[in-house]
């Protein structure tokens, strides 16, 4: 099928490149020429496993191309899908401005009988909207349309897209129902369940998983904070219960909170969503005061042991929101960091690939000292904080970075090193709800 992917982000581009690997014919266009140039050439402009391999493949094989030209990118195309930000926005709401916006500008340019998908994340009566905004923009009702929200996150997003646990798709026609079975059939015949269901549905869905996913985190960070107040362990907490299969053992690592560009926003706009029906979400409201909080737990170690935190040197070991990304959209880092510097302390900080991420991102990066491995990092730190679950940290001989730090103190945001290990290395230990 000949379709077109507008937004080549995170979800547009792996979405352009999977469909382009199951055959079809894939034009993806953005309104960044900085990131339509780099595609073009094959060179992928996020750190995402697999993917500039597979974007090269099919670059090759004359499948994908990239265009910032909407007209061209939409000419022929059957399916036309909306990948574009929903950021937050005023009050917590979902922005659509963006969505809409590109449904207006799409309108005018496509087919009669094209389908229009959004992939994007958009609270119930959205796809109404771009409905309503295509209408008027084309001046016919003479298309289709669906929502069929994407459900793969970052660092494994490649695996996610080509193996995922089920496609969800929300439609008025069957005619819509038809091409999407179509362009997932390679999927639909390995087994992978396709439920199509309305279109409220399919909307609500996305809205549901992640809202669920970021009240387990929630969860089990309260459970974290009673077990340091009762002597129990949380991780042992999180195993045992993970093992009931009604429970399952995903989800549940207590931390720093949970970040990335989706989770709060998610969360957020649900629950305006809610009021907008007059409808109160007591739990999901709750769900934003727990993690916006979240972050104060790592300052509060470091205080306990440090006492005052002006002028302590603090190596900083990770600043993507989670591991395999370079994406600090919404790190927890950010905050930190923020606040560490707000208290007076000097600040090394390192992470495999986000650094340069994290430097444009965050205001206050001036004052802080980037380096380029976790050695120069530790080197004459009085505390060693981790944020970010790379492999490269867990993997980190601890006697020889004891070696060069100056103070004694990690403080395990992510809850990856044993207490054991980094006590037996002299260092002091604290985790999280452990
Ligand atoms: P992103 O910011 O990485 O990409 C969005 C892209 O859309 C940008 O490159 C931007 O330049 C482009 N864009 C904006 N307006 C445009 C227009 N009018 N025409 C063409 N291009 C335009 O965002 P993302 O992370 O890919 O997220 C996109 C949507 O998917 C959001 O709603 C998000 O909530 C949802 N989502 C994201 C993930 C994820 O892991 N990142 C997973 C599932 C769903
Ligand atoms: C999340 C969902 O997992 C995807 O299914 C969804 O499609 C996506 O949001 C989206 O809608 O954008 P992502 O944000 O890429 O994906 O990353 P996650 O692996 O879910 O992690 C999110 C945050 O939760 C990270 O800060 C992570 O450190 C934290 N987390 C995760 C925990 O604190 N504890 C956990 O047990 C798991």
């Amino acid at each position: 099928m000949r379709i077109a992917i507008i937004g080549s982000g995170y979800v547009g581009l792996t979405a352009g490149v999977g469909f382009a690997h199951f055959g079809n014919s894939v034009v993806c266009a953005d309104i960044d020429p900085a990131k339509i140039e780099k595609l073009a050439r094959g060179i992928c402009p996020i750190y995402e496993l697999g993917l500039e391999d597979l974007l090269k493949e099919n670059l090759s094989k004359g499948r994908i191309r990239f265009t910032t030209d909407i007209k061209d990118a939409v000419k022929d195309a059957e399916a036309v899908f909306f990948a574009v930000n929903t950021p937050e926005g005023e009050y917590g709401k979902a922005n659509l401005t963006y969505l809409l916006n590109a449904a207006k500008t799409v309108a005018p340019l496509c087919a009669t009988g094209t389908l229009f998908i959004n992939k994007s994340t958009a609270p119930v009566g959205t796809i109404e909207k771009i409905r309503e905004t295509i209408s008027k923009a084309r001046g016919d009702d003479q298309f289709y349309v669906a929502t069929n929200p994407e459900f793969l996150k970052e660092g494994t997003a490649v695996e996610d897209f080509l193996h995922p646990d089920r496609i969800v798709v929300g439609v008025d026609h069957p005619e819509a129902e038809q091409r999407l079975r179509a362009l997932y059939r390679p999927l639909i015949e390995d087994g992978v369940p396709f439920i199509a269901t309305n279109i409220a549905t399919a909307e609500l869905t996305k809205y549901a998983a992640n809202s669920m996913l970021a009240l387990r985190i929630s969860f089990i960070n309260e459970i974290a904070d009673f077990c340091e107040l009762v002597g129990a362990d949380v991780k042992q907490v999180a195993h045992a219960i993970g093992l009931d299969k009604r429970i399952g053992s995903h989800f549940l690592r207590a931390g720093i909170g949970y970040g990335g560009s989706c989770f709060g926003k998610d969360v957020k706009a649900l629950a305006l969503s809610g009021e907008e029906h007059g409808y109160e979400f007591k739990i999901i409201k709750a769900l934003s005061t727990v993690n916006d909080l979240r972050y104060r737990i790592v300052i509060t170690k470091l205080q306990k042991h440090l006492k005052n935190l002006h002028g302590a040197r603090i190596a900083v070991l990770g600043l993507a929101f989670k591991p395999m990304t370079d994406d600090v959209r919404s790190a927890p880092a950010l905050r930190i960091i923020h606040e560490l510097l707000d208290h007076g302390a000097r600040i090394t900080a390192y992470d495999p690939v986000a650094n340069e991420p994290f430097k444009k991102m965050f205001s206050r990066s001036g004052e802080v000292t980037f380096v380029t491995s976790l050695h120069d990092a530790a080197r004459g730190a009085d505390a060693l904080l981790l944020l970010t679950a790379w492999d490269e940290f867990q993997a980190m001989s601890l006697k020889e970075i004891r070696s060069i730090t100056t103070g004694v103190l990690i403080v395990d945001g992510m809850n990856m090193l044993e207490r054991n290990a980094a006590e037996a290395a002299g260092f002091t230990y604290e985790g999280i709800g452990r």
